[in-house]
């Protein structure tokens, strides 16, 4: 065997616990041999096989096992039985919900991040790995417009971004006053922000949601006017959450104007930016976002706009000291933590352990450059507008605002047809188009009225793929309007 090459049958037992290098190696080549076959065969991979689940599958009464498998046994089942049975969030024909990524480069970084274990919830037991980390977050700052000095907190995703902040801004304008304080939004917001004011304690009652312009977006006006009648009701209006992209239409809420109002009524200004603030690369959308570096926190999803794999979202704040107020905690065993220049992570959210999340944004960052990034997701933007258009153009398809992003709504109209009929004529076209597996949309209710939903965030999904995309749904259009 010459050095390098990989052995066809490793001398240590595959099944040891501590696997060595050989078996390292054999595992590693086997496990690239199928992902390069999944990776290869995605643009004929169907959008949507999670029917393929069979809820009697002998597997899901498998007992706790004693005894070793093989390896590539057990390879063949997760290709084979178990990754297939699901929506394909890795197809370019993917433009449901919000399409999360499956950048290769972002799976490498938490392959060797979980390989070498390092410990990063404080700085002292891996500073070299929090300094990293630390720098992918400035880099994110800075991609987002934040002023010189923001920094955050990787977590897993909005939601728990969103937490944070809320739980931080509570017990900056709160204290002991939590039933009393009010949270603000648009009546477009997503439904992570009440659960998060619900985990945080505060009162269903004070959720206020802010009326929306025909576009869908906050008007700030009216979030002065509710301010100020909450105020003479005796309460504490103290956080107003804004969105960098709603996930129903994908609107963008006039963040500066928004900022001003939190400003002068003295609220903590988050950003939910989890599907749109990545857009902020891209020059002609930097405008419309540009106020996301007046905000005092943001919530971005690097696995959305960055297209790195689920479980990467990042709390970008302008001033940590309210986080490190808020989840501070010490013990005797813990090593000296640090108050300047350096960050635990450990202090600024509710984790202690945690999985060293940093590298696979940095990798990626750093791998392909920032300018790849960029023109993807300019590249989306195109794709949008001539989705858009085309749609548009169709007779009786109404679109009800033109995308602030790469995300709108659209419904077939049935002249002379009941609401309710007319909404179960378009979950009909819903379903004939996503039968074909070649793309999958998703729907929603906006103004009590179900319309589809068209995403573009897929990191594969290209030209031809939308070209296939309009074909099929302008095809189940017309079978559709033709009864
Ligand atoms: C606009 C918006 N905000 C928040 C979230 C919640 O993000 P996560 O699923 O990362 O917690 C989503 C998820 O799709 C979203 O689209």
């Amino acid at each position: 065997m010459v050095e390098n090459d990989i052995p066809e049958k490793p001398a240590q037992d595959l099944n040891d616990l501590d696997t060595g290098a050989d078996a390292l190696r054999h595992l590693l080549d086997r496990t690239g041999e199928r992902l390069a076959g999944f990776i290869s065969s995605l643009p004929d991979q169907p959008t949507d096989s999670s029917g393929l689940f069979d809820p009697k599958a002998e597997w899901l009464k498998a007992p706790l096992p004693s005894s070793p498998t093989d390896a590539e046994t057990i390879l063949s089942f997760l290709f084979d039985e178990i990754i297939p049975a699901a929506y394909n969030p890795a197809s370019p024909g993917y433009l449901a919900y919000v399409p999360g990524g499956g950048l290769f480069s972002a799976a490498l970084g938490e392959l060797i991040a979980g390989t070498v274990n390092r410990y990063t919830g404080c700085w002292a037991s891996a500073p070299a790995a929090v300094e990293l980390e630390t720098q992918a977050i400035r880099w994110l700052a800075e991609m987002m417009g934040m002023p010189e000095g923001s920094l955050g907190v990787l977590t897993s995703g909005a939601s728990m971004s969103t937490l944070i902040a809320l739980v931080a801004a509570r017990e900056k304008h709160l204290g002991e006053e939590l039933r009393r304080g009010v949270i603000y939004s648009s009546s477009e917001i997503h439904h992570s922000i009440p659960k998060a004011a619900r985990i945080a304690g505060l009162a269903e009652k004070n959720l206020r949601q802010v009326a929306v312009d025909e576009n869908f977006r906050m008007r700030p006006e009216k979030l002065r006017e509710a301010i100020r009648a909450d105020r003479e009701a005796g309460l504490l209006p103290f956080f107003v959450c804004s969105s960098a992209g709603t996930v129903n239409t994908g609107s963008i809420d006039p963040l500066a104007e928004i900022a001003r109002v939190a400003a002068e009524e003295g609220l903590w200004h988050h950003v939910d930016g989890a599907y749109g603030a990545a857009f902020r690369l891209v020059p002609e959308l930097a405008d419309a976002l540009s106020g996301m570096g007046l905000a005092d926190s943001l919530a971005v999803d690097p696995h959305k706009g960055l297209f790195l794999a689920y479980g990467t979202g990042a709390l970008l704040v302008r001033d940590m000291a309210p986080l490190r107020e808020a989840f501070q905690s010490t013990a005797s065993y813990m090593p000296d933590m640090q108050t300047g220049e350096h960050y635990d992570f450990c202090e600024f959210t509710p984790e202690l352990s945690r999985e060293w999340r940093g590298l696979r944004l940095w990798l990626p960052l750093k791998l392909h450059g920032i300018d790849a990034f960029r023109e993807s997701l300019a590249l989306k933007r195109q794709l949008t507008l001539r989705a858009w258009e085309h749609l548009s153009s169709i007779e009786d398809v109404e679109i009800p605002a033109a995308p602030d992003l790469t995300l709108f709504i659209f419904r077939q109209r049935f002249s002379g047809c009941e609401a309710s009929e007319e909404d179960a004529r378009n979950q009909a076209l819903l379903e004939k188009i996503n039968r074909q597996q070649r793309v999958m949309l998703t729907g929603t209710i906006v103004d009590g009225r179900f319309y589809l939903r068209m995403c573009i965030l897929h990191l594969r999904t290209d030209h031809s793929r939308l070209d296939e995309a309009l074909s099929i749904i302008s095809n189940a259009l017309k079978e559709l309007r033709e009864g």
